[in-house]
């Protein structure tokens, strides 16, 4: 019964096209992530000359700046109000990166539903509240993935909120900040 078991899903995974349709996605992924790694284990490091940008909290139509192609080429991405620095993760979120889509944007919808599509990545302000607990605790998740590997750059604005000024305050002041909320 186990064996036929194993070959019930095997079987459903190449013959369902809803599976089919999945696999070939994540495989155009993994292809992407793989190709995307070796260029950059040879090649120069991505952008080596881009200073640590000084904190601030942005807007999204000002996040949309750093999208990775306009000005510098550096790539900001947001994820459940915050905003990272992701350059050095070209690879995944440049032009030709698997995760390109999130360059420039709020990634919180798409990660905690696990969809690139263009209806997870709104060009307005979007309000989570409507994501269930477990949604919510996958961007959770991501966000502390993200603050783990990428550099902190500031909150993401909701329309009308002012931003913070980090002029006079220390580093390590502004890292407490980070961790708050
Ligand atoms: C289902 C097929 C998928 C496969 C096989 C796949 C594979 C991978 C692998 C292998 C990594 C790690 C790469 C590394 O650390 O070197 C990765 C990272 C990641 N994946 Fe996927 N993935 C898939 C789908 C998705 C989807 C649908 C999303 C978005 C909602 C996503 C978002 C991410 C993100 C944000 C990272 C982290 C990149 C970073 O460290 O900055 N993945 N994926």
């Amino acid at each position: 019964m186990g064996e036929e078991g194993g070959e019930g899903i095997f079987v459903s995974l190449v013959t369902n096209p809803i599976n089919l349709v999945l696999l070939s996605v994540c495989a155009y992924l993994l292809y992407k992530i793989v190709r995307g790694n070796s260029t950059e284990d040879f090649g120069p490091p991505p952008n080596p000359g881009l200073p640590k940008l000084k904190q601030q909290d942005m807007t999204i139509s000002e996040l949309k700046e750093f999208d990775g192609v306009k000005n510098d080429g550096r790539i900001l991405m947001a994820v459940n109000g915050k905003v990272f620095d992701v350059t050095r993760g070209k690879a995944f979120y440049g032009p030709d990166g698997p995760y390109g889509v999130f360059a420039g944007r709020d990634a919180s919808r798409g990660l905690a539903q696990f969809r690139l599509d263009k209806d997870a990545i709104k060009d307005e302000y979007d309000d989570i509240s409507d994501l269930n607990a477990m949604e919510m605790e996958s961007v959770r998740e991501w966000e502390m993935q993200f603050s783990e590997k990428y550099d902190f750059v500031g909150k993401l604005l909701k329309p009308g909120e002012e931003p913070t000024d980090y002029s006079d305050m220390s580093d390590s002041e502004a890292d407490k900040d980070k961790k708050k909320d």
